[in-house]
């Protein structure tokens, strides 16, 4: 809450009616030409600025050129605005008359690796028909800037923000693209990859030639003292690839912070002119049509001395003042959080002046778990107490994603329900890669840490669901239990509220990719196991229906057409009910006209929710299963066979 008293709020309008008249007087020949779009834009800066005055005062208030950043920061919203071509500015007029477009029903997300898919984006035109034919509106793009050749973290080792990886295309394409998906209802999403940039971006060189402007653009440090005093509070994200966050940089003699990858190199926040300069690329983006940034690594962009480095609240600050200069410059602009903390934490990002979206790694990671128990319980408690955010915002819920698994529930949660987290990690993690006798997953570990026994988990979602291993087994009992496996997770993904995000390859079921072990720039990354170049594709193997990948694509697509029809699962509410099972994980979703009561049987076996608790939930009358046309009577139990899922209408 802003206090109307705060002194702040009087000296944000004074530097605003300072710095304004200067600005316009900069920029009069562009603004005279369009005189009510710049009132809008002065509607919107006067709305906006005393917050993003008051995030940059907590930030860089202390410095004695406070006023110089706010002036240039500015003179950037005003060049970028300008900048800002025409059909974009109306669909920010749009956009901002209807601001819960993304809570709707209509939204379904993908993602994909250009280069793997089609590799490169002027081939990726000519697949939009079939992302109409999967009802997308919603699509990401996998990093694709300029990166160092060889090894690049998969595209977030960035060298430069405002060009494309040559092998992938150009920005002008990626605009033309943006267009085109526009066109038909497709918002395209982007990666902002903020925390660190490459050790080849300009900045990382200028600074390795002893540039002391550019040393500033990161934390590099003459000696051990200071990084030996963080290191004892910080965790090894990467800890096969290298302990400790601390890379030697020869040409400066000096260490530089890096938190990921020895050559991707952190940036410093607490330089305005890195805040700056990274907000001008954020508002390039938004002007090639990016509808939504998906702000990477959120968690580790602010470093304080005795703390873990991670959600530290001057990382939320950051994000709130691109958010206030989004909402000035581009106002269409999302922000898509990637927090893949602890839950307590992931939501503390999600706010309509912070990140209208998130990732759900808590249901991401609960649905594997509850697949693994064939128990709800964990899940069950999780998703009634932490699946509330506030409004005007939304989960993106996901299966699988290009990362890897971390079983990231709350340890208190688990231990209320009499699990032991570490032991229930454990075990987790012995599931998934295949070592826990009687597990239908083929995962791949991913990041053992010797010190700490940590590991998580790569693969896709086939082959930790068991497609694979059935296979392997040619044993078609086993086939059909992993389809339903595979079938249950996407239908609560569709459900349960939030923006569903296809991990490409899995609406055809795509299996484990061991060829990342043939590529020395790939194999000490196992995450590839889970990005493959594999294609299939619905269009071109028409003439054999009868196949898996087909049976695959035909019930994604069939599940989406049913989410799109039914308001209830519009976002808004989401309620777990008791199924009085504890294989049954429950919940009902609402609309004003309408209310579904869902119902998923983790078990193997058939499970039975009884009349008493269905009619607790609300079942009076005859319930219609949206599923398959099924009708059960009032009054009686319900059976779900092995897996299977139900949508009752019960309005
Ligand atoms: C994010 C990405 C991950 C990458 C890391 C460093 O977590 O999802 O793939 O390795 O950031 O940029
Ligand atoms: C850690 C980070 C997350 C990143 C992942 C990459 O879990 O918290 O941001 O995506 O590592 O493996």
């Amino acid at each position: 809450m802003i206090d109307q008293f705060d002194w702040r709020s009087g000296q944000a309008r004074k530097s605003l009616d300072r710095i304004l008249p200067d600005v316009e007087s900069r920029y009069a020949d562009r603004i005279r030409l369009a005189p009510q779009q710049w009132h809008n834009f002065r509607q919107r800066l006067h709305r906006e600025w005393e917050r993003l005055f008051i995030h940059m005062h907590q930030l860089y208030g202390w410095q004695y050129d406070f006023f110089f950043t706010l002036e240039r920061t500015l003179q950037s919203l005003v060049k970028y605005w300008l900048d800002r071509p025409a059909e974009l500015k109306a669909l920010d007029e749009k956009r901002e008359a209807d601001p819960s477009w993304f809570l709707s029903e209509q939204m379904v997300g993908g993602v994909l690796y250009v280069d793997l898919f089609s590799e490169n984006l002027s081939k990726l035109a000519d697949y939009i028909p079939y992302f109409k034919d999967l009802n997308l509106t919603y699509l990401h793009l996998m990093p694709l800037f300029a990166v160092p050749r060889g090894d690049n973290d998969g595209g977030y080792a960035v060298s430069d923000y405002r060009a494309i990886n040559p092998d992938i295309g150009t920005m002008d394409e990626l605009a033309k693209l943006a267009a085109a998906l526009r066109e038909e209802g497709i918002s395209l999403v982007l990666d902002f990859v903020f925390n660190h940039t490459s050790d080849e971006h300009r900045w990382a060189q200028k600074a390795k030639s002893g540039d002391p402007d550019f040393m500033a653009y990161y934390y590099t440090f003459a000696d051990r003292a200071l990084p030996d005093r963080f290191q004892t509070y910080l965790r090894d994200i990467f800890p096969t690839v290298r302990k400790g966050s601390f890379t030697w940089c020869q040409e400066i003699k000096r260490w530089v912070w890096t938190t990921f990858n020895s050559y991707q190199w952190d940036l410093n926040y607490t330089n305005p002119d890195v805040f700056r300069a990274m907000a001008e690329d954020m508002l390039f983006l938004a002007n090639q049509g990016v509808e939504v940034l998906r702000l990477d690594a959120v968690a580790f962009i602010w470093k304080k001395l005795g703390t873990s480095c991670e959600n530290q609240p001057e990382a939320h600050t950051i994000i709130k003042a691109f958010n206030a200069m989004a909402k000035i410059a581009a106002p269409c602009l999302l922000f898509k959080s990637e927090a893949i903390v602890e839950p307590e934490e992931v939501i503390r990002y999600i706010h309509p002046d912070e990140c209208q979206l998130s990732y759900n790694p808590l249901l991401m990671a609960l649905l594997w778990e509850a697949l693994a128990t064939r128990e709800v319980k964990l899940l069950e408690h999780s998703m009634r107490n932490r699946y509330r955010i506030p409004a005007g915002c939304s989960w993106v819920n996901y299966i699988r994603c290009h990362d890897d698994i971390g079983w990231t529930f709350d340890d208190r949660d688990a231990r209320n329900l009499g699990i032991d987290p570490a032991g229930h990690r454990r075990f987790l993690n012995q599931f998934y890669t295949g070592q826990f006798p009687g597990s239908f997953a083929k995962g791949v570990p991913f990041q053992f840490n010797a010190d700490t026994g940590d590991v998580r988990i790569a693969g896709t979602l086939s082959s930790l669901a068991g497609l694979e291993v059935a296979l392997e087994k040619q044993d078609n009992e086993l086939i059909e239990q992993a389809v339903r496996r595979i079938n249950l997770l996407r239908s609560i993904m569709m459900s349960i509220g939030g923006i569903p995000l296809l991990y490409i390859g899995d609406e055809w079921g795509m299996l484990n990719d061991y060829t990342y072990l043939t590529d020395p720039a790939k194999s000490n990354d196992s995450r590839w196991v889970h990005r493959s170049k594999k294609r299939w594709e619905a269009r071109d193997d028409l003439s054999d229906q009868d196949t898996l990948e087909w049976r695959f694509f035909k019930e994604m697509v069939k599940l989406i057409r049913l989410r799109k029809r039914l308001p209830a699962l519009q976002n808004g509410g989401m309620e777990v009910v008791d199924t009085g099972n504890p294989h049954l994980f429950g919940y009902i979703r609402a609309s004003d006209s309408q209310k579904i009561l869902i119902l998923n049987n983790f078990a193997e076996t058939d499970q039975q929710m009884d009349a008493a608790h269905l009619a607790f939930c609300g079942v009076k009358s005859e319930a219609v299963n949206l599923m398959n046309g099924g009708v059960l009577s009032a009054g009686v139990d319900i059976r779900l066979h092995d897996h299977q899922s139900v949508w009752l209408d019960i309005s």
